[in-house]
């Protein structure tokens, strides 16, 4: 079986950070998104990766490299506009030939390994379907399955969800998709929608298999899901939870786990954590950060209290000693925001 991870898109939701780098390589726990994504695959058998890629292509070319980090082989395959997931799979068809496959969304995480999901797929069946139980289906692709536990059918973002079973962010095909996905018209959006491609398939009478996810997953595309995803994996750590590069410098600070230091990050008179990542050459000073990611490079300086936040690569904040400021931002690379009270303001 091949693998393609589609790490290509807009990332709308997750702007001003999307502006100027590649969602999927916003980091986990200090680990881009992508290589978790990567792993998986790996994890289950899949070596042959193709990875769709657009605007950003180059950062994640830089990031991936040719896979053997992970005993891959990965192929990248451009798509010059984010058209939907359907029309990834119609780029990347000559790389997929006639083989089945599993399409996994690259910015997506999952708790559990694939393991159960690709088991026995061979391709015979058109499709397998990941599912998961949601509060809020209409704002998903939601699967509506039969009493015999076949799909009969499957709406996007329906306005009256026919179950609470969403489709999540791995699919599984053998090569009949590849008729479907050039069959299909645009959507509203404009996109080819992967649901309409699937839809065919089941319109054609083929068999669409599904499994139902037991473990959490997270769409990591927007912020406070993002948060959501350092935190569960933060959860991982082992013992104290506290883990900090040995290239790191923590001078009068108090380190509360989980949290993890990188390289060349410097944390002085400061109190980090719960739940914070701090990435390689940060400074942190005269702060507290909780329940926050900081990409390369960012600054917190005499700020009260920075929690639930995202800070682009060399981002910085900067407050006053004494203030009490409690700030929540999503900041892309290089901003600057000034939270000083003499000065207020924001820039960058
Ligand atoms: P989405 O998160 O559904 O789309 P998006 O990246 O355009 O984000 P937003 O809605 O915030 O603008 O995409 C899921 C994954 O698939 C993500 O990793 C991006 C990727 N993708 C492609 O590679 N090509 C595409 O045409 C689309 C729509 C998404």
């Amino acid at each position: 079986m091949k693998g393609l991870i589609l790490a290509g898109g807009s990332g709308r939701r997750l702007r001003p950070l999307t502006h100027t780098s590649a969602k999927q390589l916003v980091p986990i726990a200090n680990v881009p998104i992508l290589h978790y994504v990567v792993a998986d695959l790996v994890g289950v058998g899949i070596t042959d990766i193709g990875i769709v890629v657009g605007d950003t292509a180059a950062e994640v070319m830089a990031s991936i490299g040719d896979g053997s980090r992970w005993g891959a082989k990965v192929t990248y395959i451009a798509q010059d506009r984010p058209l939907g997931l359907a029309h990834a799979v119609v780029v990347a068809g000559p790389f997929l030939g006639d083989e089945p496959f599993a399409m996994y969304l690259g910015d997506n995480m999952f708790e559990d390994s694939l393991d159960g999901v690709v088991d026995g797929f061979d391709g015979c069946s058109a499709a397998r379907l990941l599912l998961a139980r949601v509060d809020d289906p209409s704002a998903f692709g939601v699967a509506d399955v039969a009493p015999d536990g076949t799909i009969v059918g499957l709406a996007e973002k329906p306005e009256e969800p026919a179950s609470d079973l969403a489709l999540v962010g791995v699919y599984l095909f053998g090569p009949r998709i590849h008729e479907a996905v050039r069959a299909i018209e645009p959507s509203a959006r404009g996109e080819l929608e992967i649901t309409d491609a699937i839809q065919w398939l089941l319109d054609a009478g083929e068999v669409v298999e599904h499994r139902v996810l037991e473990g959490w997953w997270i769409d990591t595309g927007k912020k406070d899901p993002l948060l959501e995803c350092n935190r569960l994996v933060l959860d991982r750590l082992g013992g104290d939870g506290v883990v900090v590069d040995g290239d790191a410098e923590v001078v009068d600070s108090t380190l509360v786990g989980p949290v993890v230091v990188a390289a060349g990050a410097r944390i002085s008179g400061s109190t980090v954590g719960p739940y914070v990542a701090v990435g390689a050459r940060c400074a942190i000073e005269g702060s507290t950060v909780e329940h926050s990611v900081l990409m390369d490079g960012a600054v917190v300086s005499d700020l009260d209290r920075l929690t639930g936040s995202v800070l682009g690569r060399s981002a910085e904040v900067t407050g006053s000693p004494g203030d009490q400021v409690d700030l929540s931002v999503l900041l892309g690379d290089h901003s600057v925001v000034d939270a000083r009270s003499s000065e207020g303001g924001t820039g960058g």
